[in-house]
């Protein structure tokens, strides 16, 4: 199904764009595709949003560049964790939310590409929303937003030690029941000391492309 999703996105690359790449395991069905698309001839450029997809990238020789260089993204595709009905997402999953959200505030056009198990009625249903704090303080933060919030925000971890993103910074997963209002969730979590970014990504999504047993379904906001 991530597959699937993953080829329709393709057709909507065009010769001559800047596209931004997203990370997760959807992704990873595009990023041999895009390279496939460089072979035949079309000029592109990508913007990684992790080391992980850069290494992919650089894998299939797609040429990358930065935001520096070009601060306007024609297209992203990138996964999601939960996808709501207003196409609001819950991402960073694969812990490169930060880099994600730049790059899709940047973009003129973000797809989304999942599988239909990503679909909720409400976000938090079914993943805790992955917040970025600076290490320092990560505990105070933590607190912090356990008193501010209905959730409880547990330390990511990889192999006993706190997993660190490609920013340097820890990342916090909070637990809610369920998200009633993301605007204002991501508003409270951004307002706490220490916080760097949260997962909700809110009117960034304009098309949500998901594979599902029956086939293709598109979303548009
Ligand atoms: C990465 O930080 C995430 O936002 C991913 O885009 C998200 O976790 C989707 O991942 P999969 O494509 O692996 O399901």
């Amino acid at each position: 199904m991530k597959k699937l999703a993953a080829e329709k996105a393709a057709e909507y690359i065009e010769d001559g764009m800047v596209l931004g790449l997203g990370t997760g395991t959807t992704l990873e069905y595009l990023i041999p595709k895009i390279g496939k698309l460089v072979a035949e001839g079309m000029d592109i450029v990508g913007i990684p949003t992790s080391r992980r997809t850069k290494n992919l990238a650089e894998e299939y020789n797609i040429p990358l560049s930065t935001l520096t260089e070009h601060p306007e993204v024609d297209l992203t595709i990138d996964g999601a964790d939960e996808v709501d009905p207003s196409l609001n997402l819950i991402k960073g999953g694969g812990g490169a939310l930060t880099k994600e959200k730049i790059v899709a505030s940047s973009s003129k056009r973000e797809i989304i590409i999942v599988d239909e198990t990503k679909l909720v009625q409400h976000l938090g249903m079914s993943f805790p929303l992955p917040v970025e704090v600076i290490p320092f303080g990560w505990y105070p933060t933590k607190l912090a937003i356990e008193k501010a919030l209905p959730c409880t925000a547990e330390l990511r971890r990889e192999n006993d030690n706190p997993y660190t993103s490609d920013n340097m910074n820890y990342l916090l997963d909070c637990e809610f029941k369920v998200i009633d209002d993301p605007r204002e969730v991501d508003t409270q979590l951004r307002s706490i000391p220490g916080v760097v970014e949260t997962g909700l990504f809110i009117d960034l999504a304009d098309m949500v492309i998901v594979g599902t047993r029956e086939g293709i379904k598109t979303l548009e906001r």
